[in-house]
C-alpha cells in the first residue's frame, strides 16, 4: 500500500467526467486499497479516483465519528444515484482538494445508490446523513464538479483564488 499525492484545485483533471471502470483488475484492488489509506492519513471522511489523478468512476468512503466505533471503509465502483429525497438539507462541506476551505452546499437529505464493489458483486443501500453527502460530494467528483460549483460565482472565485495562491506557495517551498 502507499500514499498518493492529493491533487489541489485547480486542476484540469479535477473537471473532467471520468470513465467507467470495465473491469475489476488487481490494479484496481491496488488503488482502491492506495485511496483508503490516503484518505484516513489525509485525514478525510471520502476520496473519489480522479483526487489522486486517476479518471475512472470509483471512489471510497469511512464517515464513520464515533469515538472507538469500528471504521467502515466503502469502496464505491461506477456509483449512480437510484433514488433521492425530495427533502434537502445543507451541511458545511470541505474537499481534501480543496484544503481549509468550507461552505454549506444544499443537497437531498437521503440518497439511494447502487454500485459495484471490489469482488464485482452488485451493491445498493441507503444513506443519509453525512453519508449522503459524502456520497453525493464524492459521485460529483467522477462528473469533473466541485462542491465549490454549487456555491455562488463570487465565493467560488474567492476561494479558488485561494488555492492559487496556496499552490504557488507550495511550488515556492519545493
Ligand atoms: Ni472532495
Amino acid at each position: 500500500m502507499s500514499l498518493r499525492p492529493i491533487l489541489i484545485h485547480p486542476d484540469p483533471r479535477l473537471k473532467k467526467v471520468c470513465a467507467p471502470v470495465a473491469e475489476i483488475t488487481p490494479e484496481i484492488r491496488a488503488l482502491a486499497r492506495d485511496m483508503l489509506e490516503t484518505m484516513y492519513d489525509a485525514p478525510g471522511v471520502g476520496l473519489a479516483a480522479p483526487q489522486v489523478g486517476v479518471l475512472q468512476r470509483l471512489f471510497v468512503m469511512d464517515c464513520v465519528k464515533e469515538e472507538g466505533a469500528d471504521p467502515r471503509p466503502m469502496v464505491l465502483i461506477n456509483p449512480e444515484i437510484t433514488w433521492a429525497s425530495e427533502e434537502t438539507a445543507a451541511y458545511e462541506e470541505g474537499c481534501l482538494s480543496i484544503p481549509e476551505q468550507y461552505a454549506e452546499v444544499r443537497r437531498p437529505l437521503q440518497v439511494q445508490m447502487r454500485w459495484t464493489d471490489l469482488e464485482g458483486a452488485t451493491q445498493e443501500a441507503a444513506f443519509d446523513g453525512l453519508w449522503a453527502t459524502c456520497a453525493q460530494h464524492e459521485l460529483d467528483h467522477l462528473d469533473g464538479k466541485l462542491f465549490i460549483d454549487h456555491l455562488g460565482p463570487i465565493k467560488r472565485q474567492l476561494i479558488t483564488r485561494r488555492m492559487v495562491k496556496l499552490k504557488r506557495e507550495r511550488a515556492r517551498a519545493g
